[in-house]
């Protein structure tokens, strides 16, 4: 999607302090129309501070962001149209039905008609309880309707701030759905934040990681997940003789060391069943005596995550 279409949003070294603190520095990225893009981090790590100065809910210091060509201190208004957001939980009459909100809304609005509304209604899965009132919904239909109201003006961009906070599985995965919906087959470009990388890797097409206030790399899911698939495998062997162990293993491109008396090694992932089986063999035949041979589980996305964000941690960042 990148090579052949412009960026929807690009950021350029956006700085932000707040009273004496830096809570931005030097943020760059950007993100396309039909994907969604996930900004990912640890609480405090400036997601919500991003996304309000990209919603204009905030002023930048120093930087430039441009939504569809019109950048935001230059062409306020024109680049504001192609915006639609939810940062905090939206304004909502709950005394009100789904639909009368929605029409409440429209009325703000220029050019809604009556049958945008049904299709907005459509496309985020209400349309059976949209004249039930707001203080009927659980937490995920008020959330779908959020994304109802910000959707309604047809944004280029959709922005969320951790949409997925106080979700159910099933919430987070309608949710999931609709937003991918409007990304792939509506051509939106669908930002969305999150500090669970979990629910990033089924959600977004590309992530940026951002810790600190700085934006340490942004990844599609493929390179996040190739990160992780280490193509070596370690095992861990329990011998009675680890020094003899050591030395008896003869594979030339294994990585071994001896770690409180067990024997580590790192194999190729490619024949490492067959590596295993003779190493195996050949320490029994050797006279060594083999207890245990343990291979010890590759790092998943999780741990990369935090590897990521641990590198730039000046303490303080939690994932949870
Ligand atoms: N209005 C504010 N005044 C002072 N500090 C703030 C303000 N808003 C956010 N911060 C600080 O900026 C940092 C980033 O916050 P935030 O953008 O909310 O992070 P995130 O959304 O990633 O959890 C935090 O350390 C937070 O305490
Ligand atoms: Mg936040």
């Amino acid at each position: 999607m990148e090579n052949n279409s412009q960026a929807l949003l690009r950021i350029s070294n956006l700085n932000k302090t707040i009273g004496k603190r830096q809570i931005l520095h030097d943020i760059s990225f950007e993100a396309y129309s039909g994907e969604v893009f996930g900004f990912l981090g640890p609480n405090g790590a400036g997601k919500t501070t991003t996304i309000k100065i990209i919603v204009g809910l905030l002023g930048l210091d120093e930087g430039e962001i441009y939504i569809d060509g019109s950048e935001i201190n230059k062409n306020f208004e024109k680049a504001m149209a192609n915006v639609g957001g939810i940062v905090e939980n939206p304004e909502m009459y709950k005394y009100l039905t789904g639909k009368q909100n929605l029409m409440q809304y429209a009325r703000m609005r220029d050019n809604i008609t009556e049958e945008r509304i049904n299709e907005v209604v459509e496309t985020v899965k209400l349309a059976n309880r949209i004249n039930d009132k707001i203080s009927k919904y659980s937490l995920g239909m008020r959330q779908r309707l959020g994304v109802a109201q910000a959707i309604l003006h047809r944004p280029k961009l959709l922005i969320l701030d951790e949409p997925t906070n106080g979700l159910d599985p099933a919430g987070i995965k309608e949710l999931r759905d609709i937003l991918k919906h409007l990304a792939h087959d509506e051509g939106v470009c669908v930002i969305v934040s999150s500090h669970l990388m979990s629910e990033m890797e089924l959600m977004c097409d590309r992530v940026g990681i951002i810790a600190n206030g700085k934006m340490l790399g942004v990844y599609t899911m493929e390179e996040l997940v190739s990160q992780t698939a280490d193509e070596k495998r370690e095992y861990h062997i329990h011998a009675d003789d680890p020094e003899k162990a050591l030395r008896t293993i003869d594979l030339p491109d294994a990585d071994k060391s001896i770690d409180d008396g067990i024997v580590k090694i790192k194999i190729g992932a490619e024949n490492a069943d067959e590596n295993i089986y003779r190493i195996n063999k050949e320490l029994i035949v050797s006279g060594v005596k083999l207890y245990t041979v343990t291979a010890v589980e590759t790092k998943k996305l999780e741990d990369v995550f935090i590897q990521l964000t641990a590198d730039d941690q000046e303490g303080g960042g939690q994932i949870g």
